[in-house]
């Protein structure tokens, strides 16, 4: 039996291809490239396309027997979501349609789900229990929660069973370095501190002081991206294991700010970061902290790398080693 992982090239994704590999599970992936690395597939069946080619995904289920589909396939950018929700309706409900489509036909019925705490918008408390009102504050958001009501339907009326893991801040890499997070641009926070800290950007803009938290910016649970590899086959096994869907919050229910975390950078990397305070980001919520209590109950989840240090350490490694990221060329110097 084989998983596939659509999306398997991307920043979790290829690092949850390495967990179930070390698991000895046999996996297939699928990724477009779009944004995903090559690189970053390091002994794996790959094929190169999209989750909306129903003809490629006849091909991957004719010539291998796959249980279970991981699915991480999505445009993930939240600003860029702002700017075209065609996109983003298109490539993820639409692309997310036709591999259902096609996991039915095949008699595939078992799916875990990348989902987003972005599904929840601004929350109406921290920590944020899975039964809280979902309210997306942008398409991005939009897209992972109508996927997830899909998945509902689609187990009432075909019984596929389904767990969405609705990821808090993924960060951190494989603790040996070998792959890491390398998204161009670039929009995510410990990246950009680190590139800082590289010297491939002058500072670090911090967007807003002036929230409501214990230091005026906004505040985030950090997962490490191999806690959230666990999780994912962990979800898997419990598929197997004929249990019922769910949808599970992933996060270590402990938030740090914007500030805190470039002061971890610091620590951990001993270099000076500048950073300059600038106005908020459109869409940011203040504070988004998990529960993840259900997580730890249903699949017996248990985050390693549970400490910012821990994290920071691990990506700003992997930042060390490939300081242009999976790219040979050298980029020029990111201007903030
Ligand atoms: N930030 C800065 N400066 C930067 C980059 C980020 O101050 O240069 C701040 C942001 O304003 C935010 C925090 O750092 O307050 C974290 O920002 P990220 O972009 O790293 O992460 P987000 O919390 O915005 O987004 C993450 C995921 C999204 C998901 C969202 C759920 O990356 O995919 O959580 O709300 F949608």
């Amino acid at each position: 039996m084989a998983i596939l992982v659509t999306g398997g090239a991307g920043y979790i994704g290829s690092h949850t291809v390495l967990y179930l590999t070390q698991q000895n599970e046999k996996v297939i992936v699928l990724d477009s490239l779009q944004t995903g690395h090559k690189e970053a597939i390091l002994e794996t069946s790959f094929y190169k396309g999209s989750i909306a080619d129903g003809s490629i995904l006849d091909e991957i289920f004719s010539n291998h027997t796959i249980d279970a589909v991981i699915h991480f396939a999505a445009d993930s950018l939240v600003g860029e979501s702002m700017k075209d929700p065609l996109l983003y309706y298109e490539n993820n409900v639409m692309g997310t349609f036709t591999l259902i489509k096609k996991m039915m036909e095949f008699d595939i019925k078992k799916i875990v789900f990348s989902s987003s705490a972005a599904v929840y918008g601004n929350p109406e408390k921290v920590p944020i229990d899975e039964e809280d009102s979902t309210n997306p504050t942008n398409p991005y958001g939009e897209t992972k929660l109508v996927i997830e009501n899909f998945l509902k339907w689609c187990d009432t009326s075909y019984g596929l069973k389904t767990i969405s893991l609705r990821y808090f801040n993924a960060a951190g890499a494989d603790p040996e370095g070998r792959i890491g997070e390398d998204h161009t641009p670039e929009s995510h926070l410990i990246p950009i501190v680190l590139q800082a800290a590289l010297g491939k950007r002058e500072k670090v803009v911090i967007f807003g002081d002036d929230y409501n938290t214990h230091d005026g910016t906004c505040v985030r649970d950090f997962v490490h991206v191999l806690d959230l590899a666990s999780a994912h086959y962990l979800a898997l096994m419990r598929l197997r294991n004929g249990h019922p869907s769910s949808i599970l919050n992933l996060g270590n229910g402990t938030g740090f700010s914007v500030n805190q975390v470039v002061e971890a950078c610091r620590k951990i990397t001993g270099k000076n970061i500048f950073t300059e305070v600038m106005s908020r980001r459109p869409g940011d919520p203040a504070r988004l902290i998990a529960n993840s209590e259900k997580a730890i109950k249903e699949l017996g989840w248990k985050p390693v790398y549970s400490t910012l240090e821990t994290i920071v350490e691990h990506a700003w490694n992997w930042h060390r080693l490939f300081p242009n990221g999976f790219s040979p060329v050298k980029k020029n110097k990111i201007k903030h």
